[in-house]
């Protein structure tokens, strides 16, 4: 039986740390299911559909890596699947607490939900999609922090804007 995993979030800029998880993920799981969030927040730097964009061109030929997108409960979405794990990344102390809330209420939504936790290298611990917002906003340079194609886009959004 294929074990596939769905891994979701706003990747709202993906980050190296996330390129990380995918990853290592994909060398234990014969399938990971990217769940793009669309949320609707006023304070998003990227469309959903450009998240989406991103995606599919960073992991064009990685077959094990499947790029989708979700609205409303991650429970729902994982049901829609009938993939019932959920991968997170774990990077500080201060995600625990937000972690263990979600992955709670998702299986108590759902008592078939598991959530399992892959801890962040220590190269991108650090790392965090608000923080490169704020970076990107006030005119810094992310380039370490996000893969060469999210800045490129970042780039060409902010050009348009002006
Ligand atoms: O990368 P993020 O922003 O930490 O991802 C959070 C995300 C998108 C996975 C979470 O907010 C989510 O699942 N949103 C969908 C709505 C939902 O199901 N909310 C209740 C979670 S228990």
């Amino acid at each position: 039986m294929k074990k596939s995993v769905i891994y979701p979030g706003s990747f709202d800029p993906l980050t190296n740390g996330h390129v990380n998880i995918i990853e290592r993920a994909a060398r234990c799981f014969d399938e990971v299911i990217i769940g793009v969030a669309k949320n609707s927040s006023k304070n998003s730097i990227l469309t959903p559909d450009e998240r989406v964009y991103i995606f599919k061109k960073l992991f064009k030929n990685k077959k094990k890596i499947i790029i989708d997108q979700f609205e409303g409960l991650l429970a729902e979405y994982v049901n829609k699947k009938k993939i019932y794990t959920i991968l997170r990344g774990m990077r500080t102390v201060q995600d625990f607490e937000y972690e263990l809330q979600m992955a709670t209420s998702n299986n108590k939504l759902n008592k078939k939900i598991e959530t399992i936790f892959m801890v962040a290298d220590g190269n991108y611990s650090h790392i965090s999609s608000s923080l490169i917002k704020d970076i990107i906003r006030l005119g810094g340079d992310a380039s370490n922090f996000i893969p060469k194609i999210v800045e490129k886009e970042l780039r060409k959004k902010l050009l348009k804007k002006g």
